[in-house]
């Protein structure tokens, strides 16, 4: 046992390579958790401000102190990649060294020290490997990876824990939602303040929305829209996804500037679009500006680009075009394409393992 307590795998073959494709039922693959073999697991130690080296272990709990940091006062971030199956069987990353830059970004605001980009992009193409036989056949889905950095060393004082832990582990999965997203606006509980951690990926960012996002869902709504806390004004994002909008030929999104998520999707839509032929605006939208846009879409890891269907507000309900034809669609099949190999990567974005 190490010092998180998980078991290691040094007895245990790491059979990643071997092919299974009755594993699970991959027409039926939605985001919701499947447990896989193997993760990854690499420590930083009292004292020491660098991650030793790390290793996979078999797939399994992790034992924690009662006070260590993150348990009591939730000092973690978390981050999220997908490993995806190409029609030539071939497995790629997407832009695994942009989340182990945002990861680093978050652990200097949280105090924390960070894997190199060299550690966090070795320990994914282990875990993404290991777990091979998890990557779902092409078109059913894609193995979404999550890195997870703890403080996981005992505090009782609030202070930044002794001790760290960064793990990384896998489940298979299909849409995050069916169909286009319907949106109620929320007006009340905000996401993000100025200062405040919304531009990173902390851990602390989701459980406080929990419930304007149950009240959403309660009402038919598959999330929420939250606005920015120092006006009210202007769309921020959703629960986990970023938010552009449509008019003509012009696509734009909210600014990064400290209250909204840096999407790693989000970054590669707005150059993907630009090579289409469309302007991109990075700028405050107001919530009325809704009322006037053809389409809506949002960008995430997880949702990758899914269109909005409505935006429903005070009781105004304002719908967009969806599917065929719509620019959503077109960006959606072109990043979608570079992601599994079907449109040549000239970008240099795809990490192939
Ligand atoms: C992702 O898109 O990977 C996210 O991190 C959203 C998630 C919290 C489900």
């Amino acid at each position: 046992r190490n010092a998180i307590g998980v078991q290691t795998a040094s007895d245990a073959s790491i059979n990643g390579d071997q092919e299974e494709h009755d594993l699970c039922n991959w027409d039926e693959l939605k985001f919701s958790f499947i447990p896989t073999d193997y993760m990854y697991v690499m420590k930083c130690s009292s004292g020491e401000s660098a991650f030793s080296q790390g290793h996979l272990t078999r797939y399994g709990n992790v034992e924690l102190s009662p006070s260590s940091g993150v348990l009591n006062y939730g000092q973690g971030l978390l981050e999220g990649l997908k490993a995806y199956r190409g029609d030539d069987n071939r497995i790629r990353l997407f832009r695994p060294e942009q989340n182990a830059l945002r990861m680093q970004m978050g652990a200097e605001r949280m105090c924390m020290p960070s894997p190199t980009a060299e550690q966090f992009v070795s320990s994914i193409k282990q875990t993404a490997l290991a777990n091979k036989r998890w990557i779902p056949p092409p078109g059913k889905g894609s193995l979404y990876i999550r890195p997870l950095l703890l403080g996981t060393g005992p505090i009782l004082g609030v202070a930044p824990s002794p001790e760290y832990t960064f793990l990384a582990y896998a489940s298979p999965v299909g849409n995050y939602f069916n169909g286009p997203m319907h949106f109620s606006v929320e007006d009340k509980v905000y996401r993000a303040i100025p200062g405040g951690t919304g531009g990173i990926k902390s851990i602390t960012n989701y459980s406080p929305i929990y419930k304007a996002l149950t009240q959403a869902k309660a009402k038919g709504f598959t999330d929420a829209i939250f606005l920015d806390a120092a006006t009210g004004k202007n769309i921020e994002e959703a629960t986990a996804c970023n938010i552009f909008v449509v008019k003509g030929n012009v696509i734009s999104t909210p600014p990064i500037a400290g209250t909204i998520l840096p999407g790693i999707t989000r970054k590669s839509i707005i150059e993907v679009a630009s090579w289409l032929g469309y302007q991109i605006e990075e700028r405050a939208i107001p919530l009325e500006e809704l009322i006037n846009v053809d389409e809506a879409f949002c960008t995430g890891t997880a949702i990758a680009i899914k269109p909005v269907g409505s935006v429903t507000y005070q009781g105004q309900r304002v719908e967009y075009k969806t599917g065929e034809g719509t620019v959503s669609e077109k960006l959606r099949r072109t990043l979608t394409g570079i992601q599994t190999g079907r449109i040549e990567d000239t970008m240099g974005w795809v990490v192939e393992i």
